[in-house]
């Protein structure tokens, strides 16, 4: 303790001691000035008292004068001493010769002559200080004059003025003791003030902050903090660190009674005991998991790429329920029944798809227009700026409306769990709230969610903000961005907002926050060829692309800018630069799937990194190699597979991510065996993947680094980390974030006896 408090001390001291110099500077200088007035003052009380005697003696001395200098002496003895501080007199002629002077006198008198001289030159009194065994005298010498009014010599009257410095050193003692004083209790006042105002309650933050990290009961901020936003910031870090910690000591509850890994059914007996009785399960989301589309004249069905598909599909095929999502296939409106349902997937059916039809203008303006040009760069901190236009927010409101109402219609007058999915529908859980108080609502935001700086410019942040929290439960993937979210809603809203349970109350309402990282489901459960058909599809891609026996890094990602596409491009090109060993030996295949092509921002980044591609190709390919295959189409779920199994490599470089699910779908696909992650440190992937290669991919240098790193790995090495991810993310699957969030929702305090009184008035949209 001790040892810790000194340096603070001292630091205190410091400042007492800066301050007090400066103080007893100012007091000395004042001190001076009136020592030096005083002194000034004393002197001319000297002088006129000088005059005084001197005009009293004149006489005697002018009629002296006459005489020659014997009588004049004795006409003058006994009349020029002097008593006290009065030492004395004496009489000169105008040329400074000595007449007569009083006995104490004398033997300074010839020291008086100069002023003597000067006096009778100017006809004017005149003063001057001197000395005479070591006492310091003062001389006032008057001109003296004859009976016709000319010069006939000069009287000097001599002070000792010894008690003037006398008195003048006493007060400097005495300001010097005074200005003692004050310079020690002002160093004592300053060291005090800084250690009850800062020095300790600063100990006493870090002392809690240690505790709070270190122990489980760190009760509240100390008292006395030197600014309440201190003691808010405190409150609200103490808050997180106790809803993290409920939220691991749950988890690894949950562990502990989690003997096995989930799986699908026992996320059905967990959703069906969540769910209770008679209350369905609606997801409702813009993307539709299965979409009809014409191709060569055939109508096929096609997975949309994406993280959201790619999560809840098995979630549903699970759980079974309804699924309400934007019908956006060209063949979707003839695979459906009149009411726009279709059962899903086609060749095992689990559950209903139902269609939302949306005309083109609105389709352009929601979905393209505000959704992904205006709250999709919102918010990925990827440097794009955010466009907001009125008309397309109008085309936004309309269409959560009608999403909300197809929802509304399906549930009918029934008990339901309502699964909102993400920033196309932000409006949707409000509306559903005001038409039916008693739906259990969950909203879950798939995207980052920015800091309330970068949120506060969109113009319509607080009418998303209030949307979303009609919900019961709003869901983000990592605890940042559930921080992020509740400090927007502390700075736009008039909400209560609990930070010890991560809860904001508006308009009476109630809404959790908490994190929930998506995940994946186990490949074996998913269509794809497995065994010697797998290894005979990875030969015919080897085969078709030319890959030969190179090694193979792979990337599956929607076009997107916030990929991190040219950063990856730049990275496999300055790789090839820096070790050319690797030319013709290193091949990266990107299975890129078109997305948004509809935004010219999408269209333009597609054809930059076509060029791209194209440029470092030109640069390092030869006959039979090139360094990068960018292969920008639609990929199915078995091709996407395929090749996760063969690349030893995978590269994930987003700029910005979610969650970014292709990386836990390599390391599903490696099932524990061997394989190198390279992933982003901006992907909440990495939050959990710590085993991969961590890049940044602004990073080029670092970013080919970890390339060559990655290829050189040690198979000891690769087998440990791959490992390690595997049994993170089996453990963490797919059925166990749906399961987490679910049996969260059914916790939620929702006065489900509203839910029997039947479809309310429509919902306003704030
Ligand atoms: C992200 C979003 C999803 C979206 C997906 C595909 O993962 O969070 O909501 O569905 O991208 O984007 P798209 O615009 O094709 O639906």
């Amino acid at each position: 303790m001790a040892l810790i408090e000194r340096p603070r001390l001292a630091r205190s001291l410091r400042l007492g001691l800066l301050i007090a110099a400066l103080i007893a500077t100012v007091l000395g200088a004042l001190a001076w000035l009136q020592v030096r007035d005083e002194r000034e003052i004393d002197l001319k009380d000297v002088t006129l008292r000088a005059e005084a005697l001197a005009q009293q003696i004149a006489p005697t001395a002018e009629g002296a004068l006459a005489l020659s200098n014997p009588e004049a002496r004795k006409a003058l003895r006994g009349r020029l001493d002097g008593y006290g501080r009065l030492l004395g007199y004496a009489v000169f002629r105008p040329d400074g010769e000595l007449v007569a002077a009083g006995s104490s006198v004398l033997d300074f008198a010839d020291r008086m002559a100069p002023v003597a001289r000067k006096a009778a030159v100017t006809g004017r009194q005149a003063s001057s200080m001197t000395q005479s065994q070591g006492i310091p005298i003062y001389a006032l010498a008057v001109p003296l004059k004859d009976s016709k009014g000319a010069s006939s010599g000069v009287l000097a009257v001599a002070h000792d003025v010894s008690f003037i410095d006398g008195r003048a050193t006493g007060r400097l003692v005495q300001y010097g003791f005074g200005i003692g004083v004050v310079t020690l209790l002002t160093v004592i006042l300053v060291v005090a003030a800084t250690w009850f105002t800062y020095e300790r309650p600063l100990h006493r933050l870090a002392d809690w902050m240690r505790r709070l990290r270190t122990e489980s009961s760190a009760g509240s901020p100390p008292p006395g903090l030197p600014s309440s936003l201190l003691l808010h910031e405190s409150d609200r870090l103490a808050a997180s660190f106790r809803a993290a910690r409920r939220a691991d000591r749950q988890l690894s509850q949950a562990a502990v009674r989690a003997e096995e890994v989930w799986t699908a059914e026992r996320l059905r007996v967990q959703a069906v005991t969540a769910l209770g009785q008679n209350r369905q399960l609606v997801v409702v989301s813009n993307r539709e998991p299965y979409m009809h589309q014409v191709e060569e004249g055939k109508v096929q069905m096609i997975v949309p790429a994406g993280g959201l598909v790619a999560a809840l599909d098995p979630v549903l095929q699970a759980c079974g329920g309804v699924w309400i999502a934007h019908g956006s296939g060209d063949a979707d409106r003839e695979t459906v029944d009149a009411h726009g349902r279709v059962m899903v997937p086609p060749e095992d059916p689990h559950y209903t798809l139902k269609r939302v039809w949306l005309t083109r203008e609105e389709e352009q303006g929601y979905y393209y227009g505000f959704a992904n040009e205006g709250l999709w760069p919102l918010c990925h901190l990827a440097h794009e700026r955010p466009l907001f236009r009125a008309a397309d927010w109008d085309y936004y409101r309309m269409a959560n409306e009608r999403f909300a109402r197809a929802v509304l219609d399906e549930v009918g007058t029934d008990r339901a769990m309502v699964l909102v999915q993400d920033y196309q529908l932000a409006l949707v859980p409000r509306i559903l709230k005001e038409a039916r108080p008693g739906l259990r609502v969950g909203l879950f935001w798939h995207i980052p969610w920015p800091n309330p700086e970068a949120f506060r410019i969109c113009p319509f942040g607080k009418s998303i903000l209030a949307g979303m929290l009609g919900a019961d439960l709003v869901g983000f993937h990592l605890q940042q961005y559930c921080n992020n979210f509740l400090e927007t809603v502390d700075r736009l809203m008039e909400s209560r907002l609990d930070w010890d349970h991560f809860a904001v109350e508006l308009k009476g309402h109630a809404s959790e926050v908490l994190p929930f990282p998506i995940s994946v489901q186990n490949w074996d459960e998913r269509n794809v060829p497995a065994g010697a058909a797998l290894a005979e599809q990875i030969a015919a891609f080897k085969a078709r692309y030319k890959l030969g026996d190179t090694y193979i890094a792979v990337g599956v990602d929607r076009v997107d800018y916030t990929k991190g596409l040219p950063e990856r491009f730049r990275a496999i090109d300055r790789f090839l630069e820096k070790y050319p060993r690797y030319l013709g030996r290193f091949t990266f295949v990107e299975l890129g799937a078109p997305s948004r092509t509809h935004i010219p921002r999408y269209r333009d980044h597609m054809a930059r990194l076509e060029a791209l591609v194209d440029e470092i190709n030109w640069k390092h390919q030869t006959d039979d190699w090139k360094p990068i295959h960018f292969l920008a189409t639609h990929h199915d779920v078995s091709t996407v597979h395929a090749f996760l199994c063969m690349a030893p490599m995978c590269i994930v470089s987003s700029l910005h991510d979610g969650m970014n699910l292709v990386a836990k779908e390599y390391v599903e696909a490696k099932a524990g065996g061997d394989g190198v992650l390279v992933l982003s440190e901006f992907a909440g992937a990495a939050r959990e993947l710590s085993d991969a290669l961590i890049i940044n991919p602004y990073d080029t240098e670092q970013f080919a680094e970890a390339i060559r790193r990655g290829v050189e790995m040690g198979a000891d090495e690769r087998r440990e980390r791959m490992e390690r991810m595997f049994r993170t993310v089996e453990e963490h699957n797919v059925y166990r974030w749906a399961a987490a969030f679910i049996t969260r929702l059914a916790a939620t305090r929702v006065d489900e006896a509203s839910a029997d009184d039947g479809p309310a008035a429509s919902g306003q949209i704030v």
